[in-house]
């Protein structure tokens, strides 16, 4: 289990906002030689994705276009529930559908009703190599899905009509122009 109590500011990592080469890049899998850079990063990506707040972040928000992503969908009431998926891969998925309005740390503020499969098994590594696999549904089968899309340089707004996602997209940009002009 990841100890997310010990975590200090400097280990938050800046998340990159869209549109940036890096989150519509297809991520490299993770190999042997990467387990030291997995392993420091792993409670770095979970300090970020709690303090964001966010329940999913896959390693190319950061920057970094390796097969790694972290999820926790438990409520803020409820005992902390970290997921670690390294080089996860969807291998089965239900025919039945589930619409969530999904958000995501990359695009802030932006949100869009998006239809996935409501159930479904996936395969990954975790954080020590342990090959596992899991069958998820509910809020937890549409955040592994929408991760995974991430290392596949894939956003929850490619699923969604090029109408819907351009006015997003301009929204996103402006809001974040702004954003930069009341800094400077
Ligand atoms: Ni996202």
């Amino acid at each position: 289990m990841t100890d997310t109590a010990n975590i200090s500011a400097a280990d938050l990592m800046p998340i990159l906002i869209a549109p940036h080469p890096v989150l519509k890049a297809k991520a490299r899998p993770v190999i042997t030689s990467d387990n030291e850079l997995v392993r420091s990063l792993i409670p770095r990506m979970f300090a970020t994705m709690y303090k964001a707040p966010g329940i999913g972040l896959a390693a190319p928000q950061i920057g970094l276009s390796l097969r790694v992503a972290v999820v926790d969908v438990s409520e803020a009431e409820k005992p902390l529930a970290p997921l670690v998926m390294v080089n996860p891969e969807v291998v089965a998925a239900s025919s039945e559908l589930r619409v969530h309005e999904e958000g995501c740390l990359s695009l802030p503020n932006q949100f869009a009703d998006v239809t996935r499969p409501s159930i479904i098994k996936v395969r990954f590594e975790d954080a020590s190599g342990m090959k596992c696999e899991i069958e998820a549904d509910g809020l937890l089968a549409t955040c592994i899905q929408h991760e995974i899309d991430h290392l596949n340089g894939v956003l929850f707004v490619d699923h969604i009509s090029a109408l819907k996602r351009n006015i997003i997209m301009r929204k996103l940009a402006k809001e974040q122009r702004t954003k930069a002009e009341a800094r400077s």
